[in-house]
């Protein structure tokens, strides 16, 4: 079974390597480049699978003064792809945003990413760029939750 839920302190070590493994390392980036010193004022989600006793999916939730709130470090374990699991975890961060009164989710996603994000009822504003340290396009989605 697939578990979607806050980490335990000692899950964080795990779930930054699993961050690096899938969002740095193909980009050729040094481990640590996977945290951007937002950490503490963020909240994690994780996919924990019962079986394998593993993290099999990660995201970031950043609540910002306004009304907004935003989703990053989303990410499946390859052989865990396209079962549901991306959508389970922003499904979770959608409604630890709700309770923090934001109604205005958004995210800066990788160009391949888009369908997925589409898929959930985000829409691209604006045009895509390229962001640092990746090198790869995004563009930014937005959704009212
Ligand atoms: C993007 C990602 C998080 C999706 O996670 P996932 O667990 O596979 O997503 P889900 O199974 O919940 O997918 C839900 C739906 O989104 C769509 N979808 C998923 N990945 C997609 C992709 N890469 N392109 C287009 N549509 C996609 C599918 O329609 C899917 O439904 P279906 O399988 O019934 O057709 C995952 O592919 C991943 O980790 N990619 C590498 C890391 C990454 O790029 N992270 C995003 C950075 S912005």
């Amino acid at each position: 079974m697939i578990e979607i839920r806050t980490p335990e302190k000692n899950e964080f070590e795990e779930m930054f390597l699993l961050m690096w493994k899938m969002l740095r390392k193909p980009l050729g980036l040094p481990k640590g480049s996977e945290k951007d010193g937002k950490e503490s004022l963020s909240e994690f989600v994780i996919a924990f699978d019962d079986e394998l006793k593993k993290i099999v999916g990660t995201a970031r939730l950043t609540v910002y003064k306004d009304n907004s709130a935003e989703i990053d470090k989303i990410l499946t374990d390859v052989d865990h792809e396209r079962k549901g699991i991306g959508s389970k975890l922003i499904e979770f961060l959608h409604k630890k945003a709700k309770e923090k009164n934001k109604n205005k989710i958004f995210v800066i996603a990788r160009d391949y990413a888009v369908g997925f994000y589409k898929k959930i009822g985000y829409v691209p504003v604006g045009d895509y760029f390229i962001t640092k340290p990746t090198g790869i396009k995004h563009i930014r989605m937005e959704k009212s939750i």
